[in-house]
């Protein structure tokens, strides 16, 4: 993440990125592209090569092609298609089991061919875009051959999402990576942090004056996050049907967007600083026993509904999916930090799949004012004054307040001032993959999920791990094809005489 704004990023380190699972869409759909964006702005050093590893017996020459057709479909910029073809020969493809120490011995033979062939100054970035179970095994292999020691260069490895299932596993595969590498030499990847409005949030919260003073407890009613999506499982019911809405997205991208919006200003935008203020907060979670995870939190499973004149199945009926399966597609939970500035403020997260719309934004609602003035009028009319930063789509600021209605009576009416990044700033269309992978060669992890930070997130979400698995839900499925979730999740808020907001 540049912390100059204004100022010309700087070319990154040459290096050799190296890429498991290399025949698998996120290298087509995102990485490459990402690299060709990153070159046509000249963020990328001359010194460049790229190896494809993945299990089939594959060559450079059909690696090649293969980046060549993804130009195509996935790079809409001339200048990124015209920088992927003139580095298509910096490509090269290695076939084998990553699994296995030969493909590792050979892999470093190569790396020392193409330090000296392409002078990428023996840096490497292993980028771990594999099933999730190769990723402890791949960097086990990697330094026992070596390939992790930093004496020719530095080395860093990239993990994809997702880090573990559960607070466990996380650990152990935190562990197992320690064993290998030093911290500073893995980045896990959480792709919202990409977002360009994600990092928007640090701008937002630190560089105006105005809304640090009234950001707590004693002005904010409460927050609320949701992530709807209007697809459903695709063809990832595989991954899908082990994973479920909440561990999907709950303890990476909904607790990045918490932890952005309720941290406390770090020291600077260092990496260690932004990560240790992130850690405290999630350590401020308060940890929801059994018995409040039955009144905190709902979960939903989508059935069938008719939308645009076309039956949308119920999730059970999706290719891949058990006909009885208990996965949960949708999640809501009530959440509260009880530390210095937000003791007693409820933040509701919600997340799911088949919901009315796309869209990822925040409200923050503040509390009433005393409105004795208004008394005599409608004092009950009188709305909230709401916050909402629209992460995506739309990306913007809203912000609604009372204003009166022209005329001799004294009405007030709620109207919205709004901002548009996209029609002031013109959003880059980018996939959102180019900052982490430059800042990656840069070694800059402000971006990237410390150690610490993956297993504070597993560890609020446990107890709700733990109480759905043991109570099987009786109401599966239990909402309809775009609608809002489970009525459950509306009766979450109701309770409290509070209501989700979309803008
Ligand atoms: C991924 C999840 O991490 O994020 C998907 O595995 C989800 O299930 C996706 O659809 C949402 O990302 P975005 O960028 O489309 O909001």
């Amino acid at each position: 993440m540049s912390q100059a704004a204004g100022v010309a990023h700087p070319t990154a380190d040459g290096c050799s990125v190296v890429i498991f699972g290399a025949g698998g869409d996120l290298t087509k759909r995102l990485l490459w592209p990402a690299l060709c964006n990153l070159g046509k702005d000249n963020l990328l050093s001359k010194q460049l090569a790229i190896v494809g590893c993945g299990r089939s017996n594959s060559s450079s020459a059909a690696f090649r092609q293969h980046l060549q057709r993804s130009l195509t479909q996935f790079s809409p910029h001339a200048a990124a298609r015209k920088w992927g073809r003139q580095a298509l020969n910096q490509a090269h493809y290695l076939g084998g089991d990553a699994l296995q120490p030969a493909l590792h011995n050979q892999l470093g033979k190569l790396l020392q061919r193409l330090h000296k062939q392409h002078s990428v100054l023996g840096n490497v970035l292993f980028y771990l875009a594999t099933p999730p179970s190769c990723f402890a095994p791949i960097v086990q292999q990697l330094g026992k051959a070596g390939l992790i020691d930093q004496k020719s260069g530095w080395r860093r490895v990239v993990v994809e999402k997702p880090f573990g299932h559960d607070l466990a596993s996380a650990q152990q595969l935190n562990e197992q990576l320690a064993a290998i590498c030093h911290e500073d030499q893995i980045f896990r990847i959480d792709h919202y942090l990409g977002k360009e409005t994600v990092q928007n949030l640090l701008a937002f919260r630190f560089a105006n004056g105005i809304f640090e003073p009234i950001w707590n407890h004693r002005y904010i009613d409460h927050v609320q996050i949701t992530v709807a999506e209007t697809l459903g499982v695709q063809q990832r019911a595989a991954y899908y049907e082990t994973a479920g809405a909440l561990r999907d997205m709950v303890p990476n991208h909904l607790f990045q967007l918490l932890s952005l919006i309720a941290m406390e200003p770090p020291n600077s935008f260092a990496a260690n600083d932004v990560r240790d203020e992130k850690a405290k907060l999630l350590r401020a979670v308060h940890r929801l026993s059994p018995e409040q995870v039955l009144t905190h939190s709902v979960r939903g499973q989508y059935c069938a509904a008719v939308v645009d004149n076309a039956t949308l199945p119920d999730y059970r009926q999706e290719p891949g999916v058990d006909p009885q399966s208990a996965t949960e597609t949708f999640a809501a939970l009530k959440l509260f930090i009880p530390n210095w500035r937000w003791a007693g403020v409820p933040f509701y997260l919600r997340t799911g799949k088949r919901l009315p719309k796309r869209v990822t934004e925040i409200s923050i609602q503040f509390k009433k004012p005393p409105l004795l003035l208004f008394e005599h009028i409608q004092a009950t009319n009188i709305l909230p004054n709401v916050l909402t930063i629209r992460i995506q789509p739309q990306e913007g600021i809203w912000l609604r307040v009372g204003a009166k209605v022209p005329g001799p009576a004294m009405r007030i009416q709620d109207v919205t001032m709004h901002f548009s990044y996209q029609e002031q700033f013109r959003i880059p269309t980018g996939t959102g993959y180019e900052t982490l992978l430059y800042d990656c060669m840069m070694n800059d992890a402000t971006l990237f999920q410390r150690d610490d930070m993956v297993q504070l997130g597993w560890s609020i979400v446990q107890p709700m791990l733990d109480v759905w698995h043991a109570l099987s839900p009786r109401d599966f499925p239990n909402y309809a094809c775009s609608s809002w979730g489970p009525k459950e999740s509306d009766e979450l808020l109701a309770r409290d005489g509070r209501q989700w907001i979309v803008i």
